[in-house]
């Protein structure tokens, strides 16, 4: 999605607006030497750790550890999307987004969301026609209008059921292909869903971007869904928010997750509207942040059972990177046999409604699965706690509920806070080797290591220098000697360096913007929130001493490798002056 928009533009966009404008209009900031500080907007204190840097166009919560760039204030201030973000900024800023590099793009989505809606039209129409798929909604106790709200449909068993959607139409066979509705095998095309209670699925805007498809009588495959398609993506959309949030034009007060269509629509029809389901798959964090946007509560319903406690811990898991304060999780398990369609059913919205009052929360439920089979009577468990709790409170950012959770692991394993925070192996700044020998054996180390996930310190410190005071690239001429070296985190260093380069007064802020959605954001905005207290002449030579060393280090590489050579075989001219080459450069 956030490819529709330029990069240029947002680039464009970034260095037009101001951080401090863009805050300051929503909260209080104080003017402090050269940041802005004020009472942070996500979570609650009474003296002010919440920073913004006009020059970095960054802004860092101490207290809670929010932080990210203008973009990044405005979806969590305001619980938008990326694309709702840029839009808003864009009011404010007074620019037009431009569609045109994203334009192909943009017309191919809304032909699909034609053909989706046209679809999901379509079978609705057919649903009153078949009495074998009406039937079956009656013995399951749907009323005919809550299957309107939901626009259930029926696919019937014809294998060229969507005939009339692509004859005679701009649509083409391949158009439907793409929607994913029709099947292409060995040249032959036909309908993905016979036979089927068709569950359209819709994005947060309304738009229909997929269908589960229940079968009637007991076919193996109980539901088909949508596959993969460049508008649908199951593990980051939610089944039934569209409708919730229809249901209820103010905000969600909470927001209840359970597994199947069948649950969510019966729980309206009882009149639960808040329900969200998966669409099949584990619940990803993508989809908690997308109802944390519109809800600062969630329920998780789980069956009772040993699966449906792996599933909440999986939830879990999940949810941990956005437990900011003022966020509540919960989790219902329901008694056996029961998914929540049977039991409101079986019971009645009140007794429901108090079962979901009686939700455990969170804190609760981590503290619990925590000490299950650890016996925390013996050094043994208690490390073990320790250990996996720290591995869990490191998914957190910063807060009141980390604080909370960090002193109930304490209290449970008989240790007082300080130490269970002294188990951090936490790399500050001071960490790295000091002198030029020392660092050298860091890298050469790291260069054997098989282990390539650690980054090691100098090259963390060099990303880190740059990121901070972007305008010291300056002072590294070249970079084609060193793109060889296989130490991790290289290419990210290369990546920023080249993008200095080329964008000559970037703000921290708006180099983020770089990696959005990519895997080393969580590391670069770590480095983000490090601003290293060194004076800046001494990062100077510091970062000019690290890419020597670099170049170096790929040098007596090439180096190694010749002389390997050239013991077994003659080397060539060429390769004969660029050893001499080599030795003589790395002399001086
Ligand atoms: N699911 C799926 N494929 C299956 C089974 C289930 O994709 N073969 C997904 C569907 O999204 C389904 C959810 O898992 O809604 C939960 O499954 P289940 O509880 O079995 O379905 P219900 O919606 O409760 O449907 P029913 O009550 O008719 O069994
Ligand atoms: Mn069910």
């Amino acid at each position: 999605m956030s490819k529709i928009i330029p990069q240029n533009f947002i680039d464009d966009l970034l260095s037009k607006v101001d951080i401090v404008d863009i805050v300051g209009s929503r909260i209080k900031l104080r003017r402090t030497g050269s940041n802005l500080v004020g009472l942070c907007p996500f979570h609650t204190e009474k003296t002010p750790s919440f920073t913004v840097s006009q020059s970095k166009q960054f802004f860092h919560c101490f207290g809670c550890n929010a932080h990210g760039n203008t973009i990044g204030f405005v979806m969590q201030f305001e619980r938008l999307s990326f694309v709702e973000a840029i839009e808003n900024l864009a009011t404010q800023a007074g620019l037009t987004i431009p569609r045109a590099s994203g334009y192909h793009d943009k017309v191919r989505y809304n032909e699909l969301y034609q053909i989706t809606e046209k679809t999901s039209a379509f079978f609705e129409q057919q649903l009153p026609r078949s009495s074998r798929a009406i039937n079956y909604l009656k013995s399951r106790g749907l009323t005919g209008e809550i299957c309107k709200k939901f626009k259930v449909g029926y696919a019937t068993s014809d294998w060229e059921n969507l005939r009339s959607i692509y004859s005679s139409s701009p649509i083409t066979k391949q158009h439907m292909i793409t929607a994913g509705l029709l099947v292409n095998k060995e040249n032959k095309t036909y309908s993905r869903f016979r036979d089927r209670i068709m569950f359209p699925i819709h994005d947060t805007r309304g738009h229909i971007i997929g269908f589960g498809g229940r079968a009637i009588d007991n076919d193996p495959a109980k539901y088909l869904n949508s596959p993969e398609t460049p508008i649908f993506h199951k593990g980051e959309e939610l089944y039934g928010l569209y409708e919730a949030k229809k249901a209820d034009r103010s905000s969600l007060k909470s927001i209840i997750v359970v597994e199947g269509y069948l649950d969510v629509i019966a729980l309206a029809q009882f009149g639960v509207t808040n329900v969200v389901a998966t669409l099949g798959t584990a619940i990803s964090t993508k989809q908690i942040q997308l109802m944390l946007r519109n809800t600062s509560e969630i329920v998780f319903c789980f069956d009772g059972d040993q699966a449906g406690r792996a599933a909440a811990w999986r939830a879990l898991e999940n949810s941990l990177p956005l437990m900011r304060d003022g966020i509540q999780i919960k989790f219902l398990f329901l008694p056996e046999a029961h998914d929540p369609d049977s039991l409101i059913r079986k019971e009645s919205k009140e007794k429901f409604i108090k079962r979901l009052e009686s939700a455990i929360p969170l804190s609760d439920f981590f503290m619990k699965q925590l000490a299950y089979n650890v016996n925390i009577n013996t050094i043994d468990g208690k490390a073990k706690l320790t250990k996996t709790g720290k591995e869990l409170l490191k998914k957190m950012p910063q807060g009141i509920f980390h604080q909370l959770l960090s002193s109930k692991i304490a209290e449970l394993a008989n240790i007082n806070v300080e130490e269970l925070k002294n188990y951090d192996f936490s790399q500050s700044w001071t960490a790295a080797p000091t002198n030029q020998q020392a660092k050298k054996e860091e890298l050469s180390n790291q260069l054997k290591s098989t282990n390539k996930a650690v980054i090691p310190i100098i090259i963390q410190n060099t990303i880190n220098i740059l990121l901070h005071h972007p305008e010291l690239v300056c002072h590294i001429d070249d970079t084609s000697d060193i793109k060889n070296i296989k130490i991790s985190g290289i290419d990210i260093l290369l990546e920023l360096i080249i993008l200095l380069k080329n964008q000559q007064n970037i703000s921290m802020g708006a180099i983020l913007e770089y990696w959005r959605d990519r895997e080393e954001l969580e590391f670069l905005n770590k480095l983000a929130c490090k601003e290293p207290i060194i004076p800046k002449d001494i990062l100077k030579n510091e970062l000019i001493d690290i890419i020597q060393l670099l170049k170096q280090l790929e040098r007596e590489k090439a180096i190694q490798l010749l002389l390997a050579k050239a013991a077994t075989q003659k080397l060539n001219p060429e390769e004969r002056k660029e050893l001499q080459h080599l030795i003589e450069t790395s002399k001086k």
